[in-house]
């Protein structure tokens, strides 16, 4: 009887095991309060701030048409950010741990965290020309 409830429960667990969550879903809980749910920079909280949080739909628009992977990622993750950077955006980079994926940046095979990769692959979806 143990064993039969002891299946079930590996079962159940089995079946309802969580997805990982989708670059979408990460910057909807992490990222709108600020950059807003569209990425245009207009979140809620970003009245509040000293400085504007970015409009992360002109990302690929401000570097010449190409979407700036390697900067995002590291912006996001809070690897390396330009010196002057508001202090007021959280470095993500505990919280966006996972599994690695190998991407080329720059020329180079870098592994990027999946949760990280997916928010910033995300962000790629949002840009306009
Ligand atoms: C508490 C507010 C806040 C939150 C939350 C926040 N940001 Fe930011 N973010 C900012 C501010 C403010 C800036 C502009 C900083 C500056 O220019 O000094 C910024 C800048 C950026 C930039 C750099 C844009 C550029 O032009 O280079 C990226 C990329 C970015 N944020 C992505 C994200 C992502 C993705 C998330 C969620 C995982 C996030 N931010 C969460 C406030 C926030």
């Amino acid at each position: 009887m143990k064993l039969v409830y002891i299946l079930a429960v590996g079962a159940l667990a089995g079946c309802t095991a969580p997805e990982p969550p989708s670059g979408a879903q990460l910057f909807a809980e992490n990222c709108t309060a600020c950059h807003g749910v569209d990425g245009a920079g207009t979140g809620w909280v970003a009245a509040g701030l000293k400085r504007k949080p970015a409009n992360l739909t002109t990302l690929s628009a401000r570097n010449g048409g190409a979407f700036p992977m390697e900067r995002v990622l590291s912006t996001i993750d809070g690897f390396h950010r330009n010196p002057k950077f508001e202090t007021a955006m959280p470095e993500f980079g505990s919280w966006f741990e996972g599994p690695m994926d190998q991407i080329e940046l720059d020329g180079v095979m870098t592994p990027v965290p999946q949760p990280l990769l997916a928010v910033a692959e995300y962000l790629q979806t949002l840009q306009v020309e």
